[in-house]
């Protein structure tokens, strides 16, 4: 009698065991899945950002958030590049010398591939939110010369095109180029540096 209930005593602790067991494995597990996705504190910290840009038709922009920041992308139409040669005169570093920003930006269209401008919408003078004004001429709302670009409310500066900055306007820079990487046509991870894929 006593050895049966010894028995059924030592079954049950086992099997007590085994099931704590597995929820510890369960959730280990779990941790590790966890960690293995960017989490938003990293993502803030700076966890580079992919990004599908498939659906993103000509002359659209697109707003995601790196760091933080928000990261423009504009898929420039023809129209939208022709102008950008036409404006050296009236801008304040038309080859894009300054230091913040990448050697694959620097050149007319400041982009990898000229259709793409991928820009910090971030102005450049005191942080502000410049909004885009893509409507060439009196339409804009700022003047008959306008090529389209982005317009900062807050103390008037403007930018073309490719995000360089005008001259006579308090922004001292071009808008800045985050580092960025194509995977492939349509795929871009802001945030490493790798500029150019395959
Ligand atoms: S913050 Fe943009 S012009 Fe001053």
């Amino acid at each position: 009698m006593e050895d049966s209930r010894n028995n059924r005593r030592r079954r049950f602790l086992a099997v007590v065991t085994s099931v704590f067991g597995l929820v510890g494995v369960g959730t280990l597990a779990a941790s590790f899945v966890a960690s293995m996705r960017p989490s938003a504190r990293a993502r803030a910290a700076g966890a580079p950002v992919e990004v599908d840009i498939g659906d993103l038709r000509e002359g659209q922009m697109m707003v995601v958030e790196w760091r933080g920041k928000p990261v423009w992308i504009i898929r420039r139409s023809r129209e939208m590049l022709s102008g950008l040669g036409t404006l050296r005169s009236k801008l304040a570093d038309p080859d894009s010398q300054v230091e913040q920003q990448p050697v694959y930006a620097q050149n007319e269209t400041r982009s990898i591939y000229p259709e793409i401008l991928i820009v910090l919408g971030v102005c450049t003078h005191l942080g502000c939110a410049p909004t885009k004004n893509f409507e060439r001429g009196i339409s804009s709302g700022l003047s008959e010369e306008w090529l389209g670009g982005f317009f900062c409310p807050c103390h008037g500066s403007t930018f073309d095109l490719a995000g360089r900055v005008y001259k006579n306007v308090p922004a001292p820079t071009n808008l800045e180029v985050p580092p960025h990487t194509f995977l492939s046509e349509n795929r871009i991870v802001v945030g490493v540096d790798s500029g150019r894929a395959a």
